[in-house]
């Protein structure tokens, strides 16, 4: 059924993707699999966003570029307008992306071999992030109950040893979906507190809360003390679908964490796109009003998404309270292999065991309506048939 919420956006048109070397809908080939796993969205992107780009395309000089004054400035705007959240020019350290961000984090803090802490089911690079720095990746499970999962503060603290000296958050995290309220992250500044930890929080799905009484709170606007043992990992590029573009940002509130950014980053991390500074200013400046439309679009989905899989035997979603991945618990399928098994039926989802939680998958919802709605159907239906 198409969406009945009066948009001037259109969220319900399938367009093709196909043969634009994207990496989502590449991934099968030939075969007849719906694709929802890597986290991009299949809807075109802000107009507001697409005018500034064709605009600079016009200009038709596409030079070393610096990040554009406008952008500062609307990157300040927008974190003070959002989270009242007041950071200093100067604060910000571009990046081509977060993972890159991820990587940089890990290498800039400790030595090899230090221990770098993350709670799992976690998004695969902060696994392999510390492991590339020749860090040491510890994982401390969540805890899962009355359908949410936390942090477990007192796993952490038992995992921390003299050589911790890093604490990878993802908030919102991906991919369980929470929006960790100011009380929990204040539990986890204050172990890292506690323990002299450097605190990288990873925001990238910081404009995807979908509940209506959940607010994204950056972990470091709780205040200078936290700021100042933190690295903030932002971009426009999950929210407004930009990720080819590679335009990404670190905030770090002191000289001494910003030195050791840029001292890891020195001549391997390539500047910014020009393309990724255009659409991020235009996303900050002029994409708010597509951006409310999306996450009227997204909680329909994730509300159809979490219907339908409740009703779907072996099969338990939870709550997503942010980001368009429904985090789906698989281990009750008498199928071995719940990716295949659903593969097999024409659905491609992320396998739970690349996030550290083996017979979980994860579900991107960010598609038209209808789509969604074949996808949901041909999972029932292979569920509904005897199994091998
Ligand atoms: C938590 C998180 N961090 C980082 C990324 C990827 O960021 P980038 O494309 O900027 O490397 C994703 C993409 O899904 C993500 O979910």
């Amino acid at each position: 059924m198409p969406s009945l919420a009066k948009t001037p956006f259109d969220f319900d048109t399938l367009i093709d993707r196909r043969g634009t070397a994207s990496v989502k809908w590449d991934k099968y080939g030939k075969r007849d699999i719906i694709p929802m796993w890597v986290a991009d969205m299949d809807f075109g992107c802000a107009p507001a966003i697409v005018d500034a780009l064709r605009r600079r395309v016009d200009h038709g000089i596409f030079g070393y570029s610096n990040p554009p004054a406008g952008l500062i400035d609307a990157t300040i705007a927008h974190l003070k307008n959002e989270y009242d959240w007041q950071i200093e020019p100067d604060w910000i350290v571009w990046l081509p992306g977060l993972v890159v961000g991820l990587n940089v984090v890990c290498r800039a803090f400790g030595r090899e071999g230090a221990d770098v802490l993350t709670a799992v089911p976690i998004y695969p690079p902060f696994l392999s992030a510390p492991a590339n720095a020749a860090r040491n990746a510890v994982r401390v499970p969540m805890t899962e109950s009355d359908g949410a999962w936390r942090w477990d503060i007192a796993a952490l603290e038992r995992a921390i040893t003299p050589s911790s000296r890093l604490l990878l958050l993802c908030n919102p995290h991906n991919p369980v979906g929470r929006v960790f309220s100011r009380g929990e992250l204040r539990a986890i500044a204050e172990v890292c507190a506690r323990h002299d930890l450097v605190l990288c929080s990873d925001e990238i799905h910081d404009g995807l809360v979908l509940d209506r009484d959940k607010r994204h709170v950056p972990v470091a606007s709780l205040g200078p003390d936290i700021a100042d043992r933190t690295v903030t990992l932002m971009s426009a590029s999950k929210t407004f679908n930009l990720p080819a573009l590679g335009c990404a940002y670190a905030i770090a509130s002191t000289p001494d964490l910003r030195n050791k950014l840029r001292k890891a980053m020195a001549g391997i991390v390539h500047h910014i796109g020009l393309m990724g500074y255009v659409a991020t200013e235009a996303a900050y400046r002029n994409g708010k009003e597509w951006q409310l439309a999306l996450l009227d679009y997204l909680r329909g989905n994730r509300d159809l998404v979490e219907r339908e899989i409740s009703a779907m035997s072996g099969l338990r979603a939870w709550h997503a309270e942010a980001t368009y991945l429904s985090w789906i618990d698989a281990r009750g399928l008498p199928a071995g292999d719940a990716v295949k098994f659903f593969n097999d039926a024409g659905v491609g989802l992320y396998d739970g065991a690349l996030f550290g939680a083996p017979g979980f998958l994860r579900l991107n919802f960010a598609c038209p309506r209808a789509l969604l709605e074949k996808a949901l159907e041909r999972m029932s239906r292979a569920l509904r048939s005897p199994h091998e």
